[in-house]
Order: structure tokens, then C-alpha cells, then sequence
């Protein structure tokens, strides 16, 4: 049965099923005049490091948004961590922010504060005591490799440093969940890797990873499950079972000439489509 036939129910497979940490039933997004998602269905387990893809317009920053109960879909349920986007009060959205992290394509950093006030933030939203707020602090910025740079300015340091300011303040509160929507999008390759290992040690220290890409090569390199988004729609969703991925050097890739086309014996053995 297909993972999205699986899913069409929250009762089957939702919040009573405690690997379940986001679930989408039948979810539509309708802006204004627009149609962003259509019908759309999947359950993302703890850990998961997912990966979206889909042309521009296609509606893979509304999914996140969605995640993020930033918005509501018009039609269906979104339900994470247990809270279901039907019954969520504003009363319980700060409960709901405390489980994800969102990273913003253009970072979004408060320009006029440091590199470590930048990640001080969001603690003071939640109401954290001023010892642990600290220590949180000095946790993020050293798994990013910035804690020497925390007096700096976000103007003081380069795109991909900026980047890495971003992760550390969406996983400051310690997040179920972190969301990054192309954050590798204005990158350089060997940049673009040190965010994607970034990502993985993040997965590998059991956080939900759930990010987009226009890029086909970090699709093709890492994708361990994804998700390709077109017009509203899930197109297909790919599982790789077999752990190959982390491995590889998205650098030497880049600068390699694509590989010739041979065959259906180039794609990995273990590869299997749930959709
Ligand atoms: N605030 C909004 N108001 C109206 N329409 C919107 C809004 N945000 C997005 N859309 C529309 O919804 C559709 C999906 O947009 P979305 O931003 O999710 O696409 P995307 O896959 O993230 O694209 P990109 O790769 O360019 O970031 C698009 O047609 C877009 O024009
Ligand atoms: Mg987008």
C-alpha cells in the first residue's frame, strides 16, 4: 500500500502513533486568489531527515509554512507533534514553537544585534533562566563552528557564516523538528556542503530534518526521502533505505561533468517509491 494511501486518515496513522511527529490528511492550501496545495497527504517519523523538491511555485515553502503553522490549511488536517492545525488556539502556538526551528531562505537575522544576541532571542521569547540561556547558547554556536565570531555583526560575516547564525538560533530551544527552506539556495558548493553536514549532525543527534531544494545534485547526492512537489501536488515520494549518502562529497560532484545516462542500473539497488 502506498504511503500516501497509508496516511489518508489521521485516525489510522496520527497522533496516537507516537512515531509519527507531522502529518498531512487531505491538506489543501488556497491563498487569496491562489491554489498553493492540492490534496496533499504524508507522515513524516521522528528522525527523518526529509528533503522537498519541485520546480519554483510548486508549493514546497507552503508545506513548511504548513509545518510551521504559519498557516492553516483552507481543507484537511495538519497535525504535529500530537497538536492538530484544527483545533490550534493562539494560546497553544508558543507550545507548538518551542518543538520546531525554522530557517528562513534569506536568513531573517536581526541586523542590529550580535551573532550571539541573534541566538540569545528566541530563548527570551520561551522565558528562559539566564544561566541555561548561556550554556544553550554557547551549545549552538560551537555545533556551527561560530562561537569566536558571537560579537559579531550579521554585515561582519559571509553569506554561508550568516546561514550557520540561522540554524544555531532555530535550534537554540532544542527543536523536535527543524525546518529549512533552501538553505543552501544563494550558496557556493563547498558551502552548501558544510550546511548539508551541518543538517546531518544535526539528524544524527536525533532532531526531525525537514528542508527544500531547487538542487538537483544535493536531491540526487543526500536525498535520503524525497518528496517532489509540482503544482500544488506531491508528485512522488522516494525512499532510499540503504544509509550510502552521508558519505559523499557534494564538492567533488559538483565540479565532476554530469555522469552519462546508463541505464536503470545507475540508481541505487535499495531505492523503493512509496508513492
Ligand atoms: N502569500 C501568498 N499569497 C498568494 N499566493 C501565494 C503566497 N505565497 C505563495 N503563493 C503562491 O502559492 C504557490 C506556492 O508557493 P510556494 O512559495 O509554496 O512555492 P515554492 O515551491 O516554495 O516556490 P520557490 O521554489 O520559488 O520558493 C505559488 O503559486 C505562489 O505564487
Ligand atoms: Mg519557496
Amino acid at each position: 500500500m502506498s504511503r500516501i494511501l497509508k496516511t489518508a486518515s489521521p485516525k489510522e496513522n496520527g497522533p496516537l502513533d507516537s512515531r509519527v511527529v507531522v502529518g498531512f490528511y487531505h491538506a489543501h492550501l488556497e491563498y487569496k486568489d491562489q491554489m498553493a496545495l492540492r490534496d496533499v497527504s504524508f507522515t513524516v517519523d521522528n528522525g527523518e531527515f526529509l528533503c522537498l523538491t519541485g520546480p519554483s511555485g510548486a508549493g514546497k515553502s507552503s508545506i513548511l509554512r504548513l509545518i510551521a503553522m504559519d498557516a492553516r490549511p483552507t481543507k484537511g488536517e495538519v497535525i504535529v507533534r500530537g497538536m492538530m492545525s484544527s483545533k490550534m488556539s493562539r494560546r497553544k502556538i508558543p507550545t507548538l514553537r518551542r518543538e520546531i526551528g525554522f530557517v528562513f531562505q534569506d536568513f531573517r537575522l536581526l541586523e542590529d544585534r550580535t551573532v550571539e544576541a541573534n541566538v540569545e532571542f528566541p530563548q527570551l521569547v520561551v522565558g528562559i533562566g539566564k544561566a541555561q540561556m548561556k550554556k544553550n547558547i554557547m551549545r549552538v554556536l560551537t555545533q556551527v563552528g561560530l562561537w569566536e565570531k558571537r560579537h559579531r555583526y550579521p554585515r561582519q560575516l559571509s553569506g554561508g557564516e550568516q546561514q550557520r547564525v540561522a540554524i544555531a538560533r532555530a535550534m537554540v530551544n532544542s527543536p523536535k523538528i527543524l525546518l529549512a527552506d533552501e538553505p543552501t539556495g544563494n550558496l557556493d558548493p563547498v558551502t552548501a556542503q558544510d550546511i548539508i553536514n551541518l543538517l546531518f549532525r544535526i539528524n544524527d543527534g536525533g532532531t526531525c530534518v525537514v528542508f527544500s531544494t531547487h538542487d538537483h545534485r544535493i536531491v540526487k547526492t543526500f536525498g535520503q526521502r524525497v518528496i517532489v512537489v509540482d503544482d500544488g501536488k506531491i508528485k512522488s515520494d522516494i525512499k532510499r533505505t540503504r544509509d550510502t549518502n552521508r558519505n559523499f562529497s557534494l564538492t567533488d560532484r559538483m565540479y565532476e561533468p554530469e555522469a552519462p545516462q546508463t541505464g536503470p542500473k545507475s540508481r541505487p539497488e535499495s531505492e523503493t517509491m512509496h508513492a
